[in-house]
């Protein structure tokens, strides 16, 4: 079989497509075609060296794939050949608290990633794939999906009738769009283009903010709450936005921190929090338990993931080149198998 690998801060350039020997398929592993993997911001850092990898060896990237099994091995018994599933960001949180222990084997991280034709996995690391969509939209959950979920329900406590913002119109920030529509949330989001705001509208969401336009969006979200500000807002921005999400929450409201697009290394002035009564609250992907609970409620709910753009498996460079040069809306994903 073929895979990718990369050395970390490679570049895109750095990206090298191989011949691969899956491991052995031990008593409790699965063996998975996989067909479709998503990109994620993570992934984009470690080929350009921003993210702490342990190693120095070339690895295997991307968490987030689904795919049909293919085999089981003799002590399996939560999946069957033929069913279609998908790769859990941390194969080792099944549930709970994280601990360092649980957070170390990452996929495409701490653990081989998924830009593979095949993968071995433990049965444990896998979840089954809402059965309508398709492998495209399936290969969006295990990041981009959990991390906007765990954000929304888990820590955010998100509840009908709640105001939501969110930020630009990436991967997480379009997840969380259709979740929060879904489970009754008024939504306001920003983005950078008014194409991509009208796309967003057509999502569900209620009010849009050009952040070009209107630098001080955090203003603007305090007048469309009547001067209140919004119960939570999804913070991917970092340090050009996250004095402002805090300024755009109600008092006792809530800032998931999530990601830094516009760059790390916030200095946060303490009066702001004590002002407003402000929650932080830290957001790490999430547990395969929240992937189960987020892939039973996009089946019931009848959620298909947004999916800007599919690349074949050999042009996984370009692929990263039309995720990194930030126009897409939703997730870019690559195909490995029809
Ligand atoms: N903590 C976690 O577990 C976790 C999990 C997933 C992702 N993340 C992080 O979350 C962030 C987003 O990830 P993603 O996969 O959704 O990335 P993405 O798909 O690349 O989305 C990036 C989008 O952010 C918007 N943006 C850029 N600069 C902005 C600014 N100054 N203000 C507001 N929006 C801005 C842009 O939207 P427009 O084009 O609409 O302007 C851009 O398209 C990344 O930092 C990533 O590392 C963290």
């Amino acid at each position: 079989m073929k895979a990718w690998r990369i050395a970390a801060g490679a570049q895109v350039e750095g990206l090298e497509l191989g011949d691969a020997t899956p491991r052995a398929l031990g008593t409790h592993d699965v063996r998975v075609r996989a067909a479709a993997a998503s990109l994620n911001f993570r992934d984009l850092m470690i080929i350009n060296g921003w993210y702490p990898l342990v190693g120095k060896e070339p690895i295997v990237p991307g968490s987030d794939a689904s795919g049909e099994v293919v085999e089981t091995g003799s002590a399996v018994t939560r999946f069957k050949v033929g069913d279609r599933v998908a790769t859990s960001f941390f194969p080792d949180w099944i549930e709970g608290r994280p601990t360092h222990a649980k957070l170390a084997t990452a996929l495409g991280g701490g653990s081989p990633g998924v830009l593979a034709q095949e993968l071995v996995l433990d049965e444990n690391a896998l979840v089954r794939s809402p059965a309508h969509l398709d492998y495209a939209q399936a290969a969006t959950l295990s990041c981009a999906g959990v991390t906007a979920w765990n954000a929304l329900f888990v820590g955010g406590q998100v509840k009908p009738g709640d105001t939501v913002v969110l930020l630009g119109t990436g991967g997480v920030s379009i997840w969380a769009l259709q979740l929060a529509k879904a489970a009754g949330a008024r939504v306001i989001i920003t983005s950078s283009s008014d194409e991509k705001l009208a796309r967003a509208r057509s999502l569900g969401a209620d009010d849009t903010v050009n952040y070009r336009t209107t630098p001080d969006w955090d203003n603007e979200v305090l007048r469309l709450t009547g001067g209140v500000g919004a119960d939570l807002v999804l913070e991917v921005g970092g340090s050009k936005t996250v004095q402002k999400s805090i300024s755009s929450i109600r008092l006792g409201g809530t800032v998931a921190i999530i990601g830094a697009v516009s760059g790390p290394g916030a200095a946060l002035e303490p009066m702001s929090l004590i002002a407003t009564g402000a929650r932080l609250q830290g957001i790490y992907v999430g547990s395969r338990q929240m992937h189960e609970d987020l892939a039973r409620f996009v089946e019931v709910a009848g959620i298909r993931p947004v999916v800007d753009s599919i690349f074949p498996f050999e042009e996984l460079p370009q692929a990263c080149r039309h995720f990194g040069g930030g126009k897409h809306f939703g997730k870019v994903v690559v195909s490995i198998a029809p």
